[in-house]
């Protein structure tokens, strides 16, 4: 039988964390993609708790610094022949404008950048599998903005900046399906649904936070119902294939979401950024 291995960013809270419990079923291995390691050992021995036979590993992956991700995904390439699944799922919502380690606007440089090199580095790996697939954890958020100019490092209110991230995200997956479905890899993003997690909450407005996911609680999900497009994506890779999806339904994206000179020209300009030669490494 083919040893199957998962992949997963952000899998130490919320939506990651219930997808990682539900899949554990599914997979032989898994590796936990976490920025906070004492909190992915935690995961990992609650996972094998739940699976004895599961092998999971955590490697150190801050998506907020290039260096990291760039570290991260070289020991996958030196320690990993083949990768089953990646599932890009880490997010954040900053309400304060913030920047990466590399001068990024932080939402467009978690959600996107540090996404994008990740799986740049780690195609040889997922090609190698029989039936790859990679997941992208999006938002309908994406439907807030437009990719304006300076999409990287430029300012904006904050839910427009988490929305843009979220739309590149999403030209992402449109361009892994156009140059990758050939090669086999299938390919997905979902919207979650409005999930009760940690996103958005930080030590300075964590009351507020609890009040508001407080009593917006009956009309939010919780992680594991959250959980359930990721799930599905993966259990019916060529059923979602090169779709945008939620609880098993295509979301129709909105025109802008679908504009191929914006998705041409982010990927373009994502490619000269890091300063790499190609789309992915093959
Ligand atoms: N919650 C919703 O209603 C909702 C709606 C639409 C889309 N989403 C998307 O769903 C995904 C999961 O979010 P969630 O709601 O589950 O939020 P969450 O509970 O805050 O979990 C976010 C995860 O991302 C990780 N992360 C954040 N910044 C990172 C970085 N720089 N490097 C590596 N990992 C990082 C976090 O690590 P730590 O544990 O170390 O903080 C955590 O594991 C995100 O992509 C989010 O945009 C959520």
């Amino acid at each position: 039988m083919d040893h199957r291995t998962l992949a997963i960013t952000g899998a130490t809270s919320g939506i990651g964390k219930a997808t990682a419990e539900a899949l554990a079923a599914d997979f032989d291995e898994i590796i936990l993609l976490a920025r906070n390691v004492v909190k992915a050992q935690l995961l990992k021995k609650e996972l094998r708790s739940g699976k004895p036979g599961l092998k999971v590993s955590v490697v150190e992956c801050n998506l907020a610094s290039l260096a990291s991700v760039e570290k991260a995904a070289l020991h996958i390439q030196d320690n990993y022949g083949k990768i089953d699944c990646l599932i890009n799922n880490a997010g954040v919502v900053s309400l304060s404008r913030q920047d990466t380690a590399d001068g990024y606007e932080l939402m467009m440089g978690t959600n996107y950048l540090g996404h994008y090199l990740l799986t740049h580095y780690m195609m040889p790996a997922l090609l190698n599998g029989r039936e790859p697939q990679i997941v992208i954890v999006s938002s309908n958020a994406y439907g807030l903005t437009t990719l304006k100019s300076d999409y990287f490092k430029g300012k904006g209110n904050p839910m427009q900046l988490y929305g843009r991230s979220k739309l590149a995200t999403l030209y992402f997956m449109q361009e892994l399906h156009e140059q990758f479905s050939g090669e086999g890899l299938r390919t997905t993003a979902v919207h979650p649904g409005a999930v009760t997690t940690n996103l958005g909450r930080t030590q300075q407005n964590e009351k507020l936070g609890n009040i508001i996911y407080g009593t917006l609680k009956p009309f939010f999900l919780s992680p594991s119902e959250g959980a359930e497009s990721t799930v599905l994506a993966v259990r019916d890779k060529e059923k979602y294939d090169g779709m945008y999806m939620h609880a098993g339904k295509e979301i129709k994206l909105k025109p802008h979401g679908r504009s191929y000179y914006a998705r041409k020209r982010l990927i373009a300009d994502t490619i000269y950024e890091l300063y790499l030669d190609e789309f992915m490494e093959r």
